[in-house]
């Protein structure tokens, strides 16, 4: 499964994108009004720092059909190769999803909340579906059983990849990856919690003592270049 990093905050994707194997960067317009400031010189340092051959996939906010088209194409061309418009999932999103994917753009149809939308988004030509997990299980709903039915029905023949979308913990990620979610786009703070274990850092710390103790200040590539 794919990770992808779900934020536009600018050392976040400085930090992961140095250091985590992340193939992109998702925004949306909540996420681009909690960093502020001018949008575009944003969406261009993300754009720059992740590089043109990783996925940044952007939301439209235009609400009219022939306003979306025209907000799409001028997104992609603001912004180059592999970006991704987003699309949210309506009536009017389907059929823009159906004209931008005859154009050869890349459309991740967003907000979906039940394998219905995401079969609709598939059959328009969504390059990705994005269901929202934790947003369903925050509603007493199965957010995970939702992937895995969309899962399940794109694997009869559909190209469209499922995109997961909306993690509040590290577990769900697991859970969506164990029932055949393509890729995930995860917050920075539960990226974090995938890498973290005490153990791990006791671990480490504990090498490094025995390693000390053993053999003082040299360190095993000194040793070997004599
Ligand atoms: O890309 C946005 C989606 O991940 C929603 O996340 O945390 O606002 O439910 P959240």
């Amino acid at each position: 499964m794919k990770l992808l990093l779900d934020t536009a905050n600018l050392e976040d994707i400085k930090y992961f994108n140095t250091y985590y194997p992340i193939v992109g960067v998702t925004t949306n317009p909540s996420i681009l009004a909690h960093e502020g400031g001018d949008v575009l010189e944003l969406l261009k340092n993300i754009r720059s720092i992740i590089g043109p051959d990783k996925e940044l996939h952007v939301q439209v906010v235009e609400t009219e059909y022939d306003r979306i088209i025209e907000e799409a194409h001028a997104i992609v061309k603001f912004l180059g190769k592999n970006t991704f418009v987003k699309i949210p999932a309506t009536g009017v999103g389907l059929k823009v999803t159906s004209h931008l994917s005859d154009m050869g753009i890349g459309v991740t149809v967003t907000a979906v909340l039940s394998a219905g939308q995401a079969l609709l988004a598939a059959n328009a030509g969504a390059h990705y579906v994005a269901p929202y997990v934790s947003r369903l299980e925050n509603l007493c709903d199965d957010g995970v059983g939702v992937i895995s039915d969309i899962a399940e029905i794109l694997s009869t023949g559909y190209s469209t990849e499922i995109l997961a979308a909306s993690f509040k913990t590290a577990k769900e990620v697991l859970d969506v990856a164990l029932v055949g979610a393509h890729a995930s786009t995860i917050s920075a703070s539960v990226l974090r919690n995938l890498l973290a274990h005490t153990t791990t850092d006791t671990s480490i710390a504990g090498f490094a003592a025995d390693w000390k103790n053993a053999f003082g200040e040299h360190t095993l590539l000194e040793l070997i270049k004599g």
